[in-house]
């Protein structure tokens, strides 16, 4: 799981290898490092265990001989710890060749066994310099790079993205994809590689989509893409459609902090496009509405933050459409024996589309006979790829790991699916689709608001929690997918014990938890949905606060039957039931970064964790 990005150009390279990872580091960022083929026809590289900035310093105060053509890599370690030796480039044929990968060769430790074999040494403990040694092994046989690695890749099995370059053809980076991400940018009179289009935007938008099991190489003239046997490729272009300015911090604290500030653009453009005349069409689902009147099942499969929208959309896609609704965790689907029919359509969510977990889960489904559905938030990326349909969602670039923006534009995209599936199937009432269009159109503002109403607060509420050693979180029916997503956020930020309930659980275990102290989040139904599950909430903070929790309470604005029992109000503004998480959950994402910046702790980086995950 690792960023990667390759250049040939008439530009010095360095700079441009240094900010593309830096907008890759999300990838990864437990060690880089750079290769640079120089003027003098040289090749230097540098590596370094740590996060980037450890790498530019180094490359600072003892510069590379510059040079035109280049690789850089930020690392998650996998094979080896992260290590200056495991940082990639990984050198082979007389340190000529430099090469970097993404994913995992799974046959690694026997093709290095037939390496040592034949008396190759070994100066890390990764798979990659394993292909790399590969690579210089064929490449010194024929003096062709392109083939070297058509030689190569026939012989690797599991996920990978490599990229190499060879200092005797300075101008030329050959790469090959199977099962991990590569996507090209094209340039003026320049090409770039990258696992994704953040690595090249800021110099260009023009970018073509690499299909698995392809090789490709970049010249400053062109880039030619062929199967892994040699036969040419058509490949598929398109324009990016933001900015490098949007990866940027913008003058934010951190990515995180920028993130949750877009969280009403981020749903504002998912809709955006999707309504003609007050219902809701999704373009990119023209053609399939014979098909989606006849599903008899949708199951929604995911993994983290991205797995609670879809717990959030199965009320909206059970309300909307009068379909059965399943939502599972990708990796627990993949390995059982799921019932599936060509009439069971699978909605994966993913912001980063990469997600091994999700992907196989979906190549799966497939297999299976079941159609697939894609909501994701990065264009070109493998998962929208490999499904029948794909709807993006439009956060922009999110880059710290702990996903926020993107978990709103999720829910925004399952909602609009319902929607749309449900005026298809005539399913839904036009008076309640009307409506819910007029709620959906409304959430912006009503984000933006909880934003400038409650953020000081909470900041301040987290502040004082610094010392809080756990937390749990309650919610009921729509809340209760919101109390986990807040659970999650502080666990993945601030590294503390939060657990989220479905509040009627509390009486049939966590109840035990509770201490005179407890902090306890409550997601409150709004009164003006169901009265009773209302009631039943409000019950359930007195029974805790009767044993001493300390209760801080998410309701809407004018819900007093809240005051008496809780601690703590944050308000959210009047929306209907189904669409309170979207900002009951903004408070929670505030807090959690709250908390973890209280705690001086890395809001963009949180340790262990990566934004992608590459790998099962
Ligand atoms: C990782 C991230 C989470 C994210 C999950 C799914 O675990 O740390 O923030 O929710 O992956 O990612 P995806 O890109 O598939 O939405």
């Amino acid at each position: 799981m690792c960023g990667i990005i390759g250049y040939v150009g008439p530009r010095q390279s360095q700079d441009i290898l240094l900010s593309g990872l830096s907008r890759l580091e999300y990838r990864g960022y437990d060690s880089a490092g750079i290769a640079v083929i120089d003027g003098d026809g040289g090749l230097g590289m540098r590596k370094r265990a740590g996060k980037l900035a450890v790498l530019r310093d180094d490359l600072a105060s003892t510069p590379l001989a510059d040079g035109t053509t280049g690789i850089g890599h930020t690392r998650w370690a996998t094979h080896g710890g992260p290590t200056d030796a495991n940082a990639h480039p990984h050198l082979a044929d007389d340190d000529k060749l430099a090469v970097i990968h993404n994913g995992i060769i799974e046959n690694f430790a026997e093709l290095k066994s037939e390496l040592i074999g034949e008396g190759v040494t070994f100066r890390s403990e990764t798979d990659t310099e394993v292909a790399a040694a590969m690579i210089g092994r064929e490449y010194s046989r024929t003096g062709d790079l392109v083939s070297a690695f058509r030689a190569v890749v026939s012989r690797l099995e599991g996920a990978y993205t490599l990229l190499a370059m060879h200092k005797d053809h300075p101008g030329l980076v050959v790469g090959a994809r199977r099962n991990s991400p590569l996507v090209i940018g094209l340039g003026e009179g320049e090409n770039f590689l990258g696992s994704d289009v953040a690595a090249f935007v800021e110099h260009t938008r023009k970018a073509l989509a690499i299909g698995q099991d392809e090789i490709v190489a970049i010249t400053p003239e062109g880039v030619e893409v062929t199967d892994f046997s040699g036969a040419p490729v058509e490949v598929e272009a398109f324009e990016v459609t933001w900015d490098a300015s949007a990866a940027e911090k913008g003058g934010w604290s951190s990515f995180m902090a920028k993130e949750v500030s877009e969280e009403p653009e981020a749903v504002a453009n998912t809709v955006r496009g999707r309504i003609h005349e007050g219902r809701v069409e999704i373009p990119e689902l023209d053609g399939m509405d014979e098909f989606l009147a006849d599903i008899d099942r949708i199951l929604v499969i995911a993994c983290g933050t991205a797995a609670y929208a879809g717990m959030v959309g199965k009320y909206a896609l059970e309300t909307w459409t009068r379909v059965p609704v399943d939502v599972e965790l990708a990796h627990e689907f993949r390995y059982r024996d799921p019932v599936l029919s060509p009439r069971t359509l699978v909605v994966s969510i993913s912001q980063s589309g990469e997600t091994m977990d999700t992907l196989m889960a979906v190549k799966y489904a497939r297999s299976r006979g079941a159609k697939t559905l894609s909501i994701c938030n990065t264009q070109g990326a493998t998962i929208p790829r490999e499904s029948d349909a794909i709807v993006y969602t439009h956060a922009g670039p999110e880059v710290a790991v702990a996903s926020t923006k993107a978990f709103v534009a999720q829910i925004t995209a399952l909602y609009l699916l319902a929607l749309h599936v449900g005026r298809v199937r005539g399913a839904i009432d036009p008076v309640a689709a009307v409506d819910a269009v007029t709620e959906l159109e409304a959430i912006p503002g009503k984000i933006a608001r909880v934003l400038e109403t409650e953020q000081g607060r909470i900041e301040q509420l987290a502040h004082w929690m610094a010392d809080t050693r756990s937390v749990l979180f309650l919610g009921r029916n729509v809340g209760y997918p919101i109390a986990l997503e807040g659970a999650l956020k502080l666990k993945e930020l601030a590294y503390i014990h939060a657990e989220g309930f479905a509040a009627g659980e509390l009486k049939h275990g966590p109840i035990a938890l509770i201490e005179p102290g407890q902090p306890v989040f409550v997601v409150v139904p709004s009164p003006r949905g169901s009265g009773e599950m209302h009631k039943k909430v409000v019950s359930n903070i007195e029974e805790i606060r009767a044993r001493g929790a300390r209760v801080i309470a998410i309701a809407e604005e004018g819900d007093v039957a809240v005051l008496p029992a809780a601690d703590e109000v944050l308000r959210i503004p009047l929306a209907a039931p189904l669409f309170e998480p979207l900002l009951a959950v903004v408070p929670l994402h505030i807090f959690a970064m709250g908390l973890a910046e209280a705690k001086g702790l890395d809001v963009d980086q949180p340790r262990n964790l990566a934004k992608s995950v590459t790998v099962e």
